[in-house]
């Protein structure tokens, strides 16, 4: 989704402008732009990748201040005129916004009526417009902008700079992130982290409502009512190298082959091995209140809603509470009831999915107990929730989720293992999930090792035009997941179904040109599952099957076999052959692994 970037300080604009878009790149967009200051404003955007922009931006493009932007396009097609920055007619103000400004329509009208000309067939175009109107007469440039926004309504993250102001760059936040980076000197904005971790680990996030003003020397934030605020900056233990390929082909290679290690920093100093319980410091509930919850509802977007799924069966496994997840953007929609006695779980990689991000805090308004599971420390839905886990599992950055998927699953084991210990999950059984859980990052590494037999099966399948998943309870999520990453990243199309209602619909398209990948763990509905496999090759299909053991070739014509855990844990498992299996298949079809088409990483608009 769209990224922006600003910089004030001693050092030319330009080239941190661009290296910080070019980390943005992982986001997905289709234009960029950048505005530096220097006795005027010089600009330059063009549709295509920021190695295009760089390639048009000058030599003698000087100037200490200055805003950058990538645009995923939602008002006008991508084009060079429809790419930030956009500046007002009289070329004083630039503006960058990610968003959406719901009454552009109307306020073009009007500025249009009053002498403007847009250039643009953007949203954002009003807001340079309207700033420019301001700003003659108003003290400040904050003033102008605050001014502005109050005309607005809608989402923005914006940075603006004002070429009669060359010191200082304002920007703003509601409902689009916007974070502050404190340099020595120097200040930078962006829309994300990535953007600043190369220059300095000192961020600020600001909350919806608020704005700032930044110059070389600090910075200061203010309320919607322009009272200022005070910040606490924040360091992120994140660096640059985070952000670098590592030596592999792609980013998503990087990450599925990082679980190892992921999973153990998610699990790390979180089990205790002498009550058998896990330790969630940030829950902020005490046991009486842990108790009390009749039912857990989970909420989410994409990949992270079924790893909610896998989460709800987690909890009602081991800690006997009904438990069910939902998409979160279904959810805020519906009006649901919100109950006091419901704990409600929002899991989200980024921290800022708007549709997650906005159920949450109708949850808020409604009196919900909300926790959340969150990769990126510090997000929009962190802050939000009353508290919750984090993943630590390093930043993502290919488009498609992997570890945080599978750090999710793992941090919904530890906490359906809290709200078991405090409830009737035995000592032994507390042992025995904590066992498991150990167990989990040696084993991920034996099913990585099978690397090149799962590419070998994905190039053998890629060319089917369409592919069955199917799951049975526990398998079921792992199935849903799995078709997920193989449609995102390779564009075959997929289909999730429990292997139970194979034969109430879906048994209809199978044939030898729709291959089924099956998930059978050897669990208590091994048999049932294999009944679903002959039924499959009863009718010419294909199955590949993921599972604990090698299958009779009668019922499946190729097996991953991947080590067991305990069984409420094998989904986690069964679910790292399914990432490779999509990523070769994407690979063998030549697609954009890591950024594939019409997606992004972050989708900060409704
Ligand atoms: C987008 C991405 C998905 C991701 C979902 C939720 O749709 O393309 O890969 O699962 O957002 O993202 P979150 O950051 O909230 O986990």
């Amino acid at each position: 989704m769209c990224g922006i970037v600003a910089y004030v300080g001693p050092k030319d604009a330009a080239p941190i402008l661009l290296e910080g878009l070019q980390r943005l790149e992982y986001r997905g967009y289709d234009s960029a732009g950048v505005v530096v200051s220097n006795k005027g404003l010089k600009m330059r955007k063009v549709k295509g990748r920021v190695a295009d922009l760089a390639a048009v931006v000058p030599a003698r493009f000087k100037g200490g201040l200055g805003i950058g932007h990538t645009r995923w396009a939602t008002h006008g097609a991508p084009s060079d005129v429809n790419a930030h920055p956009h500046l007002s007619t009289d070329e004083r103000i630039a503006v960058v916004h990610n968003g959406i400004i719901e009454n552009a329509d109307e306020l073009r009208a009007k500025l249009e009526a009053d002498g403007a000309v847009f250039l643009s067939e953007t949203d954002t175009e009003v807001l340079s417009h309207l700033i420019a109107r301001t700003v003659v007469e108003a003290d400040s440039l904050e003033e102008a902008v605050r001014a502005a926004l109050k005309r607005i309504v809608g989402t923005y993250g914006i940075a603006v700079i004002d070429a009669q102001r060359p010191g200082e760059v304002v920007v703003a936040r509601n409902g689009s992130p916007i974070v502050l980076g404190i340099g020595e000197k120097e200040m930078f904005a962006a829309s994300d982290v990535a953007a600043l971790v190369r220059y300095t680990r000192q961020v600020v996030h600001l909350e919806d409502g608020e704005l700032a003003v930044l110059k070389a020397d600090g910075f200061s934030t203010f309320a919607g009512d322009a009272r200022p605020t005070a910040k606490e900056p924040l360091t992120v233990d994140w660096d640059a190298g985070h952000y670098d390929t590592g030596g592999y082909e792609h980013y998503l290679l990087k990450e599925i082959s990082e679980q190892p290690e992921t999973v153990a920093r998610t699990l790390r100093g979180r089990l205790d091995d002498r009550f058998h319980i896990a330790h969630l410091g940030g829950l902020n509930m005490d046991a009486r209140e842990t108790r009390s919850f009749r039912r857990v509802k989970i909420i989410g977007c994409g990949s992270a809603y079924y790893s909610g799924q896998i989460g709800a069966q987690l909890i009602e496994e081991l800690a006997r509470i009904p438990a069910d997840a939902e998409p979160a953007s279904e959810f805020r929609y519906r009006s649901p009831v919100v109950e006091p006695d419901t704990l409600y779980v929002a899991i989200s990689q980024s921290g800022e999915t708007y549709d997650t991000l906005a159920a949450v805090q109708e949850l808020k308004r409604k009196g919900g107990r909300v926790l959340g599971i969150v990769n990126t420390v510090g997000s929009a839905i962190a802050r939000e929730c009353d508290g919750g886990v984090y993943l630590h599992a390093g930043p993502e950055v290919s488009v498609a989720s992997t570890k945080a998927f599978t750090s999710t699953a793992v941090a919904f084991a530890l906490l359906a293992l809290h709200l078991g210990r405090v409830r009737d999950l035995s000592p032994a059984d507390g042992r025995r999930i904590c066992e498991g859980l150990r167990r989990l990052p040696g084993q991920i590494k034996e099913i990585l090792a099978l690397e090149p037999q799962i590419e070998e099966l994905a190039r053998k399948y890629a060319d089917s035009p369409s592919m069955m998943f199917v799951g049975r309870v526990r398998g079921y999520p792992v199935a849903r997941e799995g078709a997920q990453k193989l449609k995102e990243i390779s564009y075959v199309h997929a289909e999730a179904y429990p292997a139970s209602e194979l034969k109430h619909g879906p048994l209809a398209l199978i044939g030898p040109e729709m291959p089924t990948v099956a998930i059978v763990p050897d669990d208590e509905l091994l048999d049932k599952n294999l009944t679903t496999l002959g039924e499959i090759r009863a009718r010419g299909g294909r199955v590949l099957m993921v599972g604990h053991r090698t299958a009779d070739p009668k019922l499946a014509d190729d097996c991953v076999v991947v080590p067991r855990n305990e069984t409420e844990l094998d989904p986690i498992l069964l679910s790292i052959p399914l990432q490779l299996l999509a990523y070769h298949a994407a690979v063998a079809l030549g697609r954009d692994v890591d950024k594939p088409r019409n997606l992004a990483k972050s989708v900060t608009v409704e």
